[in-house]
């Protein structure tokens, strides 16, 4: 029950009243859109509402699957991109350098990256924005080459047009959303800051 008189965010939302405290913290503070994180598609909703999440499942499932996309798929594609980054004379070193030893953590990483995204499963939990800071020679120019190399695997092993189109999509929105999270600098947007 609210405490009568009292101004506290919880009294604002019906809910809330029932909720453990840390998990209202997350409810008021953390789910708001200006906190996510731009572009990314994990579903910051997925905790707490059993049949909405069960219905974004589903339809997710439905969609793929008439597309021909399915676990086996992805571990294909994962496997294939991958192996290709490593001979392309830009973006294998880059990836080598970083990840030589740990490549097959790497893969299953990316499998279950790439099938939560698609099932929206929830299944992966890291943060993509931190984990490509510290990579050495990460430059702005590498992106479009990475999107190439991932679209030309697309038309060797996407079961279906369609596939292709939303693997690619999804793909350059968080290429994009990556770009801008690693590389913007608002002062360069800024009149009063730039050299005359
Ligand atoms: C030139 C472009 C890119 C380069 C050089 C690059 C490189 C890397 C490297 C080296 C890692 C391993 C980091 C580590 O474990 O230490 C990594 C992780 C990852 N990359 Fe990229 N990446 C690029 C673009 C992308 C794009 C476009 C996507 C998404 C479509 C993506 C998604 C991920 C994800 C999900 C991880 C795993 C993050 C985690 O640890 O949870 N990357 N990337």
């Amino acid at each position: 029950m609210a405490v009568k008189g009292a101004d506290r965010p919880a009294d604002r939302l019906p809910q809330a009243a029932s909720m453990p405290l840390a998990r209202l913290r997350k409810h008021l503070y953390e789910r708001a859109p200006h906190h996510a994180a731009p572009g990314f598609m994990m579903d910051n909703d997925i905790q707490g509402r059993p049949a909405h999440v069960a219905a974004i499942r589903e339809r997710a499932e439905v969609e793929m699957r008439a597309m021909g996309v399915d676990e086996v798929f992805i571990g294909r594609l994962v496997e294939t991109f991958y192996g290709r980054v490593l001979t392309h004379p830009d973006l294998g070193p880059v990836f080598d350098a970083r990840l030589s030893g740990r490549w097959p953590e790497h893969m299953e990483k990316m499998k279950s990256f790439w099938s939560a995204v698609a099932f929206r499963s929830g299944a992966y939990g890291g943060k993509p924005v931190q984990a490509h800071t510290g990579v050495a020679d990460l430059t702005p120019d590498l992106f479009p080459k990475w999107l190439a190399l991932f679209a030309a695997t697309l038309d060797d092993v996407a079961p279906s047009p369609e596939a292709k189109a939303w693997f690619m999509g999804t793909a350059e929105r968080i290429a994009k959303s990556l770009t801008l999270s690693l590389f913007y600098n608002p002062a360069l947007d800024d009149p009063t800051k730039k050299a005359g």
